[in-house]
């Protein structure tokens, strides 16, 4: 039994950790998964979460099983960070938002939702999109396309080529949009292509489907990362919505997430949260309660969402530092490529535009991980070895 079972290539992403894990250089760097390092180059936990977590255990708490749905208070909050408090949407009831098992989870209920309930079996992606997006949205049979997003030639966005896209294809397509802080690129649209951008998709009935991996990692503001996605709402677009707070509140293996339809009424939402409930049920049964326990925790305390916001700025802006820092070394190396992307791109990522041999030139010499397409997460860049890694970068592109 098995024996025609082959052998399976490790995961782009998390292979690289894997990979990371087995080599004994000293010097090693990890630049491969999107997860934050202090300065120390540790693991980071939110001092607003821990927090959090003395005062859930101050209530003792019990273990009983989430609805289906997950907890409502939870689902309440993260959909009120990304919609605003005084969201209409929310205000007039057409959302059906349920708790989602992080990111991942959050988009695999949606492509299952979309797979039964949606006309149309193709799912837009930009090109190029985080790793995990095809596969998702291939388990439920969907057929995956490409609009332009990233020029290599600018490192920047391909504004021209994206609407061009958006132009030509069918009427009612369903659109996957990075809300912000695009991975792998970390290259968005400035708010007057979004508005564009946003026109356009109306015109031509599109669904869009926005996943928010970083909303308050980008910018350091929750809301001006929210720019997007409440702008498309303002313009009446119902869009689908998949929320991770992996990034955001630090809270990777926790796997808290959460999936929102926007409906034209009340009553459309609860048709559609009575489906969704039946596709989750035999996924999972229900969520787990924890790491929802901790969002909805800061989020309903004032004082502790206010000291969250304090956080994910520190965060934000230590990962800034960081790109400057990394540019600056490039330069003190004599390097005379230009890096300006590396300060002008935002969010963990940094497309860095090396090509896939100068990749692996970059991990057997200098023990530096990071994905063959060129990414590398700067949260794994630190003031100790910014200083190692440019001069590595400099060695393998000069
Ligand atoms: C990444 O892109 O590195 C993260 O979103 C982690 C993941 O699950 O791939």
């Amino acid at each position: 039994l098995w024996s025609n079972v082959e052998m399976g290539p490790p995961d782009a992403i998390l292979g690289v950790t894997e990979a990371f894990k087995k080599d004994t250089n000293p010097n090693k760097i990890n630049l491969g998964v999107g997860a934050y390092r202090d300065d120390n180059n540790k693991p980071f936990v939110l001092p607003s979460v821990r927090k959090a977590e003395a005062i859930m255990t101050s209530k003792a708490l019990d273990k009983e099983y989430a609805p289906i749905s997950g907890s409502a208070e939870f689902c309440h909050a993260a959909i009120s960070l990304a919609f605003g408090e005084g969201s209409s949407v929310l205000q007039e009831g057409r959302n059906a938002t349920v708790q989602g098992i992080s990111g991942t989870g959050s988009l695999r209920i949606g492509s299952a939702f979309l797979a039964k309930f949606f006309p149309i079996k193709t799912v837009w992606f930009p090109s190029p999109t985080w790793g995990n997006h095809v596969p998702i949205f291939k388990h439920v049979g969907m057929e995956v396309k490409q609009y332009r997003y990233y020029d290599p030639k600018t490192c920047g966005f391909d504004f021209n080529g994206a609407m061009e896209d958006f132009k030509n294809m069918p009427d009612g397509s369903l659109v996957l949009l990075h809300a912000c802080a695009h991975n792998p690129t970390g290259v968005d649209p400035n708010p007057e292509q979004w508005q564009a951008m946003s026109d356009l998709l109306k015109s031509k009935k599109a669904l869009p489907f926005f996943d928010m991996a970083y909303q308050g990692f980008a910018s350091g503001s929750v809301d001006k990362d929210a720019f997007a996605v409440r702008k498309f709402l303002d313009d009446g677009h119902n869009i689908l919505l998949a929320q991770s707070f992996a990034k955001n509140m630090g809270l990777y293996g926790e796997r808290a997430g959460a999936f929102t339809v926007v409906c034209s009424d009340k009553d459309g939402a609860a048709r559609v949260m009575s489906q969704i409930k039946i596709l989750i049920r035999p996924l999972y049964s229900n969520p787990p309660i924890n790491g929802a326990r901790i969002v909805s925790t800061i989020l309903s305390d004032a004082a502790l969402r206010s000291e969250w916001l304090t956080d994910v700025k520190g965060m934000a802006d230590r990962i800034i530092s960081m790109r400057t820092q990394l540019r600056a070394n490039l330069e003190k190396e004599g390097s005379t490529r230009n890096w300006s992307h590396i300060t002008d791109q935002i969010g963990m990522f940094c497309f860095t535009g090396m090509t896939p041999a100068q990749v692996e030139k970059l991990t057997k010499e200098f023990s530096v991980y990071l994905t063959k397409d060129g990414r590398i997460s700067m949260a794994g860049i630190t003031s100790a070895n910014v200083a190692y890694l440019a001069k590595g970068m400099h060695a393998v592109t000069k």
